[in-house]
């Protein structure tokens, strides 16, 4: 997701300094919009392959054979492996809004995914007083899940390279959580009440984290972004966004 969301942004900026570049003069900002839902679509494809040459591996799907997660907050536990893990979905997008207001260095963004969802066997020991052990196919999905906000950046003057992003606005909002998470209990239906739980758990913390996101996001994503444009110019980063696979 992190991945993701850095090309998604990158390949915004570098669609939107592009351009501006290419129409310094003409305010023509539902062209420069345009370009960037292009480019944006470019990236869709190139997702299927990755982008090897830095490191990031196929995104659609995503596919991660091992993982151990950890999880600990006060007197519940959880840890344990995933294995064989599939999220789809990451191309998935429809391009809702993008607004690029030039005279103001300002984007707008709305993307929606249908269904971002995940496939994994799990093993877990998890406790709250009591220590159990889990294991067995787990799915999660979420159902139209918007990603939305805005990008502020700067430009350098008189044709220099310089691009900053000034502040990345990100917000997550999800309609619908689908948890299906086999093994929590031998009864069926106490399987699908705990699954119920993580439903509930899961929208609570992405509807309502949305300014912690936000934050989080604006505070670490940002300078990220910023050390991965660094000396690159536009064409670079251009060439990079549609897998130029030059090295
Ligand atoms: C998982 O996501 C993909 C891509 O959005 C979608 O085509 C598929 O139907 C989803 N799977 C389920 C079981 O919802
Ligand atoms: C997990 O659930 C699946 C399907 O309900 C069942 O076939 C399997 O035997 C279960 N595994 C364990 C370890 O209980
Ligand atoms: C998801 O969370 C939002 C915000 O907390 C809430 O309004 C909504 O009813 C929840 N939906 C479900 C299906 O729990």
């Amino acid at each position: 997701m992190k991945s993701l969301l850095l090309l998604v942004i990158i390949g915004t900026l570098t669609a939107s300094q592009g351009a501006q570049v290419a129409e310094r003069f003409a305010a023509q900002q539902r062209s420069v919009s345009s370009i960037i839902v292009d480019t944006l679509e470019s990236m869709k494809v190139q997702m299927v392959d990755g982008w090897e040459q830095f490191g990031i591996p196929p995104l659609a799907p995503l596919k991660i054979s091992h993982k151990d997660f950890n999880y600990e907050s006060g007197e519940i536990f959880a840890n344990g492996e995933f294995d064989a893990l599939e999220v789809n979905g990451l191309n998935e997008f429809e391009i809702k809004v993008m607004d690029a207001n030039l005279v103001i260095s300002r984007i707008k963004y709305e993307l929606v995914f249908a269904s971002l969802n995940v496939t994994t066997q799990y093993k877990a020991n998890v406790g709250a007083g009591y220590q159990l052990a889990r294991d067995g196919g787990a799915f999660l999905a979420l159902e139209n899940l918007r990603v939305y906000g805005q990008i502020k950046y700067s430009t350098g003057l008189g044709g220099s390279n310089y691009f900053r992003i000034k502040e990345l606005q990100v917000n997550i909002a999800v309609d619908k959580v689908v948890s299906n998470i086999e093994n929590l209990s031998k009864y069926r239906i106490l399987n699908r009440k705990l699954n119920e739980i993580v439903e509930e758990f899961v929208n609570i913390t992405i509807n309502e984290n949305t300014k912690l996101v936000a934050d989080w996001i604006d505070t670490t994503v940002t300078p990220v972004c910023n050390d991965f444009i660094g000396d690159r110019t536009i064409k670079d980063l251009l060439d990079i966004i549609n897998g130029g696979g030059s090295n």
